[in-house]
């Protein structure tokens, strides 16, 4: 017989979603996400940010490593009123001496966020199936969700007066990565224009191309996948990204053969995009490589407030996923606690 759980956590969130791909939710909210951005982002600025957090805790699993979405989740937990624990997999069992199964039901009943940087997808899937509390994903091998909320509000924040993110067409500069096509599904999910600019054999997988005509047809975006660099003239934002990942290195030399010098982000090619276009970077940047420092460092170039709004985009996601199940007590309850354990400790 099963036995009855004594769990103080609330096993059953209704209405509990997890953040594994942008993909998965409405223009409508994505909006709500960067309008939450843009509050908490003026709370930051009055030094008043809202403790929303409170008490709470994101467990954040890497698997890999990580400047930006470390640090963000980290700094966004505190400056929220929360606490966030950094879990690589020296620190943790996970997947060799306990299940992902079981990790996820027990990391479930002491945070209230469950946050991975997996190199599997199956990993943060796994974690998502068992997790009785929000998981999102901080980077797979097929998508980064925490990437495209701060780079649609950077977007944004940089638009020409008059003009709406639909009204834009942006390109990627480079092979079909997880940033690459997240991207390309965001950007068709939200009613964005998109093209992927790269050599042939780089190019996105036909999977990811039948979803996102779905999702064209539904939001009237366009999309192109092309090696023709002059493309770029058609295009409002340019987007730049590493050559090769971490576990590509053996790749390295082929694959900088084959991007450069045509698909390197340069002043010049800055120079033949649409007037007024900028230029993001997910961050790290190889400046030898795939971008120059000139372009990075051109007026065009949002890359660093990009970097900045990964911290607005994770306190926002922090309090979005957890809305629902903040459950204040009343003064009568605290007191009552209190008085308790005191009278408890008192008498020992
Ligand atoms: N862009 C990005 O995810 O950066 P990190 O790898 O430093 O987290």
């Amino acid at each position: 017989m099963k036995m009855p759980s004594s769990s103080a956590t609330d096993l059953e969130k209704k209405g509990m979603r997890h953040f594994i791909s942008m993909k998965d939710f409405s223009k409508q909210e994505m909006d709500d996400m960067m309008e939450l951005m843009s509050m908490l982002k003026e709370a930051r600025k009055d030094n008043a940010i809202p403790q929303l957090f409170k008490g709470k805790s994101v467990a954040m699993i890497f698997e890999a490593g990580s400047t930006r979405t470390r640090v963000s989740f980290e700094t966004a937990a505190t400056m929220l009123g929360g606490h966030a624990l950094f879990l690589s997999p020296k620190d943790i069992h996970l997947g060799a001496k306990e299940s992902i199964d079981d990790t996820a039901r027990v990391l479930s009943r002491m945070c209230d966020v469950i946050m991975a940087r997996t190199n599997e997808p199956e990993t943060v899937d796994a974690l998502a199936k068992m997790s009785t509390v929000p998981v999102i994903n901080g980077l797979d091998t097929r998508f980064h969700p925490t990437q495209m909320l701060a780079d649609f509000y950077t977007i944004k924040e940089h638009l020409t007066p008059g003009k709406k993110l639909t009204d834009l067409t942006l390109a990627f500069m480079g092979d079909a990565t997880d940033v690459c096509r997240s991207l390309l599904l965001t950007c068709c999910k939200y009613g964005m224009n998109f093209k992927q600019i790269g050599p042939v054999k780089y190019q996105m997988e036909q999977e990811w191309l039948d979803l996102a005509d779905t999702l064209c047809a539904e939001s009237g975006a366009t999309y192109e996948i092309t090696e023709d660099v002059s493309k770029v003239s058609e295009c409002d934002v340019i987007y730049g990204d590493s050559f090769y990942w971490t576990t590509q290195m053996d790749e390295k030399e082929e694959r900088l053969a084959a991007f450069m010098p045509n698909y390197v982000i340069t002043e010049e090619l800055m120079s033949k995009a649409k007037p007024g276009a900028m230029l993001l970077h997910c961050l790290p940047a190889n400046d030898k490589e795939e971008v120059t420092r000139g372009a990075l460092e051109g007026e065009y170039s949002v890359a660093f407030d990009e970097a900045e709004n990964r911290l607005t985009a994770q306190m926002a996601l922090l309090v979005y996923f957890t809305r629902k199940f903040v459950k204040e007590p009343t003064e009568e309850t605290r007191v009552r606690h209190q008085e308790r354990i005191e009278g408890f400790l008192n008498q020992l």
